[in-house]
């Protein structure tokens, strides 16, 4: 079977009504990042921080997986798949997606803030306890925090992402600005022989290098083009 491997941002879940960061109204307009979503921002006011992602997590209770995610999914039975994702909600594996790495971390899961990535720390909130409180303590006895990795930490997940997309047949971006790395360098990992494909109703800037096919579309959309491309590809 080739190796197929996706990598998808916040458009993948725009059809599901989960607004990007980036576009017009986007959650970075409505925010200051570096307050909500940087390791400095939640030292600086933890509460603002684990309110902001129990605000996002509530939106998970109600959102749906798109036919983009579905379609994501129904490719397993004919390549190997695996999903890197940027994104934090989990549709991809609601929609039957078996192998997604998470490069930012996932908001149904929190951990302790001394130990952010001690997978002894990592819990798993449920619609039930859904919500992170003041004062709420993580295995080791500091404030239980989000699962999600905010700016200026690492990326443990980067170099499981590198292995994957350094052994893939054909690329798919979809739905990612490409503006933040190392996710977005993930493109220069790719085999020369890569086909890449990327799926976004707006122009993105690529490396003019790479040989991309570009399917100006969204996601659900350009999936169903995808398929049909992948179709006469075989
Ligand atoms: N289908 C596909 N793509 C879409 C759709 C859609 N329906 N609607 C919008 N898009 C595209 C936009 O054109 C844009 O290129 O999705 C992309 C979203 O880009 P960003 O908002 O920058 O989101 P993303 O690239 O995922 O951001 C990366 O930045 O703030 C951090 O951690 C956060 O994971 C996030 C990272």
């Amino acid at each position: 079977m080739k190796k197929l491997v996706f990598l998808t941002g916040a458009g993948m879940s725009a059809e599901s009504g989960f607004a990007t960061f980036r576009d017009s109204g986007g959650l970075w307009e409505q925010y200051d990042v570096q307050k909500v979503a940087s390791i400095e921002g939640y030292w600086q006011d933890p509460a603002l921080v684990i309110q902001f992602y129990n605000e996002r997590r509530h939106q998970l209770l109600t959102a749906q997986p798109n036919e983009g995610h579905r379609l994501v999914a129904s490719l397993e039975d004919k390549y190997d798949v695996t999903v890197v994702t940027q994104n934090v909600e989990d549709l991809h594996e609601r929609a039957g997606s078996k192998k997604v790495i998470h490069l930012h971390g996932e908001l149904m899961k929190a951990t302790s803030t001394d130990n952010p990535n001690d997978p002894d720390q990592i819990v798993t909130l449920t619609p039930e306890n859904i919500d992170i409180k003041m004062g709420q303590k993580a295995k080791d006895g500091s404030q239980l925090r989000p699962f999600i990795v905010w700016f200026g930490e690492a990326v443990p997940m980067i170099e499981p992402a590198i292995d994957e997309v350094s052994e893939a047949d054909i690329l798919v971006v979809i739905g990612t600005s490409l503006n933040v790395y190392p996710a977005a360098g993930l493109l220069r990992y790719a085999k020369r022989n890569c086909k890449m494909y990327l799926i976004d109703p707006k122009p993105i800037n690529v490396p003019m290098d790479l040989n991309i096919h570009v399917i100006a579309k969204g996601a659900s959309a350009g999936m169903k083009e995808l398929i049909e491309m992948l179709k006469k590809e075989e």
